[in-house]
């Protein structure tokens, strides 16, 4: 009878939510603990770090990046989160096997079944040690005196910067000894390993130098210093005596002094504003510190820079040059763009920052700048053309400009000349904005062009085809009602089944929908997310086609009485762990990362195999790889799904789609709606129901009655534990989608414990609800109410 009622949940009543408001004690807990006795240990697996007395750094092994089985210890500043001390950059070790560890021969060193690396290795006499992590940052091994205090420094992490300096460490050199310090960049932001920069303090010549390998970049000495580092240079304290030549940071009670080398050369000052730019630096320039080389390219001049940029860069692909070696970071790719005279830009290969694409300087077909897209470098040419060959480039470039606006102007005719014949669709696809989106900051433009430059004329149908394939639109053809508009069935001439979104006309949020659905979509490809075959304007109708799915969506097989008996515990897991795949590939795998941000059910389409593919692509968010969050003050979505933070603040991640895909994990579960409710003495959603349930033990009383306990107790329970980390309150604490797949294909047994998740709880009936199948309830969050509760 629960399943009937659940059958119409487009009659259950429009509630007002509560949400439980549980504060996770995400800072450290317990007594805190800032030091390793001989015989203790730190795993790099689980949850073992080491605070400082204050808790102002933390100690602890990160994987190299989400779901990576590689591990590298790091010292983290807990106010801003960025490391700033490595302990080993270039050799990640195993995150299973891990361990930093103090020996009672006072052996500092972090042990894995590949081995070990040794931090520190003492004079064998000395046997009682302790290695503390202290409040300035420093993590020290202390000889320990019998009385219990500890005295003199055996070994420190001061001695061996990363590319951070705080106060208290020291750039230069020790003369007894003859051990330099200095700073030395990441390979990029996401590879730790040591790229090609270098801080140095030279003492002989009292000057600070970048140096790029052995090329000197950047230099400043005493006097100059003043000058160039403006602000910065009150921060230094300058030291040299018998024993040491160095500089330091002054610390000051309100705001900590930090500097930071940065992959690309510049030196940034933490709390804000630079100190040095070597990243400005091509040879020619001599101001600012930058210095002159010898060997300058024939092809540039002084002034030719480098700039970044964000958008669209329209280069034919087959005339740009990867070059897939990770051990390239992007100045490697600015070194190697700025001697090769064809090259016009670059920018990185992989997501992590490694690897470069070089564009070629005859491929270039325009470059749209743009606040959403890609970011990458374009040459800035100065003025000075010596040569006839950079007149020639000149002109070829206004060119080019002068048949874009022509191209751009066309296509704004031909917006109003809608009479015009099928035949001249490639012209309209230009015109798929009117005046009203051109106002929103999508930057129409570059959309407009990269759509029109795309080598897609295949995807173009015929709105008489469409018209034929459809039955013009009929009824019977009719599969359902998406929330901006219909959905048809139709059979192409070639025989092929396909779907036919037909988005509603007059509505703006339709037009949003649609030019997004078509930007997203069309760059993607995996086996997971329902594929566009191509898509139709004709007039004011704007259309998309899709691949046929003859099983319709999730939700109409999981909650239904008779048809949810098609989906065996096999099926339901095979499905499970295709929606976690195709979410991989859009957060992980594609160049672009995706946020879906309408994962539920319904989107969820279902092949003629069951296998699954996510669709609606109609709010997704595209980023570059280094956007990680973002915020926005359209919430879209659909309530139950929502990750708290998401719903409260419209700050949305890939961590939001975690939020919904452990929903919907529940749901395929259970064969229930999460906005159900469960439980007569208080109403619990789904989640919450979940939750109660893995309290008390009783997990598998969650399972879908209708498979008859035929399933695997393993497999449910794998992924209610999945499920339950993933609607964790904190979105940093629920695991990437790479963690889950490897928990759902039970690679690592799963131990983190799940934490109290966000979930809602009814308490008033308002009206009623919309259904959950219509797109974009935007969301009236100022109406629901937050309370904290135990
Ligand atoms: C401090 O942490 C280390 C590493 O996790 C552990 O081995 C040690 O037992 C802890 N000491 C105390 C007093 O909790
Ligand atoms: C401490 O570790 C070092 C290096 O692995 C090893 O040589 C030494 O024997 C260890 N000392 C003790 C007491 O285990
Ligand atoms: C270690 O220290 C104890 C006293 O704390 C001392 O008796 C012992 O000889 C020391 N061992 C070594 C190898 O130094
Ligand atoms: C322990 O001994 C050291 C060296 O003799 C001395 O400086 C320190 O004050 C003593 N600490 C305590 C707690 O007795
Ligand atoms: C990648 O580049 C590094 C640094 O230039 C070089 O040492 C290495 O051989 C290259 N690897 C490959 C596979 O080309
Ligand atoms: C960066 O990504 C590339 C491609 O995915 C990979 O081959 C390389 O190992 C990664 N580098 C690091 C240090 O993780
Ligand atoms: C691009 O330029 C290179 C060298 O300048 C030349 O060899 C190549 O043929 C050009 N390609 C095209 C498509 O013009």
């Amino acid at each position: 009878m629960a399943c009937s009622a659940e059958r119409k949940p487009h009659v259950l009543p429009l509630l007002t939510w509560f949400l439980l408001w549980w504060w996770s004690t995400c800072v450290h807990g317990e007594a805190t603990n800032n030091t390793l006795r001989p015989g203790d240990t730190l795993k790099a697996r689980g949850e073992a770090k080491l605070y400082s007395e204050k808790g102002n750094y933390c100690m602890y092994f990160n994987p190299i990046s989400d779901g990576e089985s590689e591990a590298i210890l790091y010292i983290y500043d807990q106010k801003d989160l960025w490391a700033v001390w490595i302990a080993n950059r270039d050799q990640p070790v195993d995150i299973n096997s891990a361990v930093l560890s103090l020996n009672h021969s006072g052996v500092l060193k972090i042990e894995s079944q590949h081995g070990e690396i040794i931090l520190f290795s003492p004079p064998q006499a000395i046997n009682n040690t302790v290695a503390t992590l202290l409040d300035t940052g420093s993590f020290v091994l202390q000889e320990l005196h019998p009385n219990g205090s500890a005295i003199g420094v055996l070994w420190e992490t001061f001695d061996f910067p990363a590319d951070t300096l705080l106060p208290g460490m020291k750039l230069g050199v020790n003369h007894k000894t003859g051990h330099k310090w200095s700073l030395v960049s990441l390979l990029s932001k996401y590879v730790p390993t040591p790229g090609p920069f270098r801080l140095e303090w030279e003492h002989e010549t009292r000057q600070l130098k970048i140096k790029r390998g052995e090329k000197l970049y950047w230099a400043a000495g005493e006097k100059e210093m003043k000058h160039i580092l403006g602000e910065a240079y009150h921060q230094i304290v300058f030291v040299s005596n018998e024993n040491e030549a160095y500089i330091t940071l002054r610390s000051s009670e309100e705001e900590l002094t930090k500097w930071t080398l940065l992959s690309t050369g510049q030196v940034i000052n933490r709390n804000g504003g630079d100190v040095a730019r070597a990243d400005q630096c091509y040879g020619y320039k001599t101001d600012e510190g930058c210095q002159k080389w010898e060997d300058l390219p024939s092809c540039r001049n002084s002034g030719d820079a480098f700039e970044l940029k964000q958008g669209y860069a329209n280069f034919d692909l087959r005339m740009t040059r990867d070059e897939a070696n990770s051990s390239y970071g992007i100045n490697d790719c600015q070194a190697i763009c700025w001697r090769d005279c064809n090259c016009v830009g670059f920018t990185h290969l992989y997501n992590n920052e490694t690897g470069c694409t070089f564009f070629l300087w005859n491929t270039t077909k325009g470059t749209n700048i743009a606040s959403e897209g890609d970011k990458f470098y374009m040459l800035v040419k100065s003025n000075h053309h010596k040569s006839t060959e950079k007149w020639i480039w000149a002109i070829v470039a206004i060119g080019a400009t002068i048949l874009i606006i022509c191209l751009s102007l066309l296509c704004h005719r031909a917006l109003r000349k809608r009479k015009y014949a099928l035949e001249e669709l490639k012209a309209k696809r230009m015109g798929i904005e009117n005046e009203d989106l051109e106002a929103s900051n999508r930057s129409s433009y570059a959309e407009k062009l990269e759509v029109f430059l795309k080598d897609e004329h295949d995807k173009v149908f015929k709105y008489a085809s469409i018209v034929e394939a459809t039955n013009d639109f009929s009824s019977e053809n009719k599969l359902g009602q998406g929330g901006f508009g219909p959905v048809y069935k139709g059979i192409l001439p070639t025989m092929q089944e396909v779907a036919v979104k037909k988005l509603s006309k007059s509505s703006r949020q339709g037009l949003l929908e649609f030019k997004n659905e078509l930007t997203v979509i069309s760059k993607l490809q995996h086996t997971n997310l329902v594929q566009l075959l191509g898509y139709c304007i004709h007039e004011d109708e704007r259309i998309l086609v899709y691949e046929y799915m003859p099983n319709k969506s999730l939700d109409f097989i999981l909650f239904d009485c008779t048809q949810n008996q098609l989906l065996d515990w096999n099926k339901r897991f095979s499905i499970i762990e295709g929606i976690a795949q195709g979410l991989l590939y859009l957060h992980k795998y594609s160049r672009h990362r995706i946020i879906h941000r309408d994962l539920k059910a319904s989107n969820i389409l279902l092949d003629a195999n069951m296998n699954p593919k996510i669709s609606d692509f109609g709010i997704a968010k595209m980023f570059t790889q280094q956007d990680s969050e973002s915020n926005t003050t359209r919430i879209v979505g659909t309530y139950g799904y929502m990750s708290p933070e998401y719903a409260m603040e419209g700050v949305f991640s890939t961590k939001s789609d975690v939020y919904s895909f452990g929903v919907l994990l529940f749901e395929i579960v259970s064969g229930k709606r999460n906005n159900s409710f469960y439980t007569d003495e208080r109403q619990l959603n789904l989640v919450g129901h979940t939750w109660e349930l893995w309290k008390e033990g009783e997990v598998l009383k969650l399972v879908d009655p209708s498979l008859n306990d035929s399933f695997s107790e393993d497999e449910v329970l794998r992924c209610v534990h999945a499920g339950l980390l993933c609607v964790e309150e904190n979105a940093d604490d629920r695991p990437s989608i790479s963690n889950i797949v490897s928990m759902l294909a039970n690679k690592s047994k799963v131990t983190t414990v799940p934490k109290k998740p966000a979930y809602y709880v009814r308490t008033k009936v308002l009206g009623e609800e919309t259904s959950t199948r219509d797109f974009g309830l935007d969301s009236t969050h100022e109406n629901s109410l937050y309370v904290s509760s135990t």
